[in-house]
């Protein structure tokens, strides 16, 4: 049963398309189940559930009205893949968003990161060649520019050795892909790399889930703010920035999740000149550690406990994108402010605090 590749890519508006999304419960990933689902895609999820609960896809079915196929599969696993992709023969497409991310505990447990994120990518782009699916979105990261020498960062901006084995797994990750894409014309992919994705969405029903203590910066805020820390750390005023804290621009987690509807259509009508893209998605607009307190503060009227400490080892003094590239080829822009993604960061935290993820919210 041989389709052929080249009848998939016209898209009939009456068409439901579907879609796989590894890593579909996660934080960005179930954003964008919602938006594309909210876009009439059917979606499919494989998750293995190391670091988000099942509880999530309730939520978005209470958000969007829609259910998806779930799949609690670790994408490593070669024969789960080949039974997702044989039980469903329709899917035009795979969102990648499966991986770890914590970048200390890369640096801990180097090999964790390198066979989950390193391993995950090769055994999907097998088995989405066996089965014959021409189309994937990888979640890369601004990362791969470290501390770039030019601002704002732009998609040629050079890559610069990794920090971090996470940080270095994006940039194998992103070689892959192109290394892969070259030799399989017929095959398509983008490479999305996302700057600071905070937020949450405005219903409070989904948002992010750290486990443990977090080292993020706007989870770390809205857990302070709740009382399960005593302060917040800022870590170091000292940069050469206009209040001396680092910059990075933060960008909505609803506003990435429509970009990756974006970045597929795209794909799906074949509008881009190549058969591998790769697209910074930020606001554009950087914002300093204290600016975002101050917007907190603004926002949820709540004050926040914090103290200058030294700067944390591996941070950029400042970064944020040029968003040139997406606003013109993909004719996306973000459309949320910072006090949208702080105010929706804490009303996700009360809710977390108020209805915890229980056992029988789960499917
Ligand atoms: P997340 O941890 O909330 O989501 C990742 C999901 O993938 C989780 O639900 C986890 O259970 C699942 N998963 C991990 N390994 C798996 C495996 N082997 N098989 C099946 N499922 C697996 O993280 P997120 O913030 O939503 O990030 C999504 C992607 O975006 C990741 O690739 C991450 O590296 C990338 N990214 C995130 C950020 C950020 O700041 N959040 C920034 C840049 C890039
Ligand atoms: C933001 C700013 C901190 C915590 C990391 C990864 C990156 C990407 C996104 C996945 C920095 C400061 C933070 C705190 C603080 N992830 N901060 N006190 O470091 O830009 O990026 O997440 O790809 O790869 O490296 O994000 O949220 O950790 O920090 O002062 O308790 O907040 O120093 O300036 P970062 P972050």
């Amino acid at each position: 049963d041989h389709r052929d590749l080249h009848s998939f890519p016209t898209r009939r508006s009456s068409d439901l398309m579907k879609v796989l999304i590894t890593g579909g419960t996660g934080f960005i990933g179930s954003h964008t189940v919602v938006s594309l689902q909210e876009q009439g895609f059917e979606v499919v999820i494989v998750d293995n559930l190391s670091n988000s609960d099942s509880a999530v896809l309730n939520r978005i079915a209470k958000i969007t009205g829609k259910e998806s196929y779930f799949y609690c599969e670790d994408i490593c696993n070669r024969d789960a893949l080949k039974n997702i992709f044989s039980e469903h023969q329709d899917i035009v497409a795979v969102i990648h968003f499966a991986a770890f991310k914590a970048v200390g505990e890369s640096v801990e447990q180097p090999l964790k990161y390198y066979h989950n994120n390193i391993t995950g990518l090769v055994s999907l782009l097998e088995e989405m060649k066996s089965a014959r699916i021409p189309n994937i979105i990888f979640s890369s990261s601004a990362t791969v520019y470290g501390q770039p020498e030019n601002l704002p960062a732009t998609e040629d901006s050079p890559v610069l050795p990794a920090t971090s084995p996470y940080g270095n797994t994006k940039q194998i990750n992103e070689q892959i892909l192109r290394d892969f894409l070259l030799v399989n014309q017929d095959l398509k992919g983008i490479s999305l790399r996302y700057f600071n994705p905070i937020g949450a969405h405005p219903g409070g029903l989904i948002g992010e889930l750290p486990i443990g203590t977090p080292n993020n910066l706007m989870p770390f805020i809205t857990q302070t703010a709740i009382g399960k820390h005593a302060e917040l750390k800022v870590f170091g005023n000292d940069y050469n920035t206009p209040d001396g804290t680092a910059i990075r621009d933060y960008i909505h987690v609803v506003d990435l999740a429509e970009a990756h509807v974006v970045a597929m259509n795209a794909l799906l009508n074949n509008s881009l000149k190549e058969n591998y893209s790769v697209f910074n998605l930020g606001t554009g607009n950087g914002f300093s550690v204290l600016e975002v307190i101050q917007s907190f503060e603004k926002t949820t009227g709540v004050k926040l406990p914090y103290r200058i400490v030294e700067r944390r080892p591996g941070d950029v003094e400042q970064i944020y994108a040029s968003t040139k590239l997406a606003n013109e080829v993909l004719g996306w822009k973000a459309k949320y402010s910072l006090d949208d993604m702080t105010l929706s960061a804490w009303n996700w935290e009360k809710r977390l605090s108020e209805q915890h993820f229980s056992y029988d919210d789960k499917v």
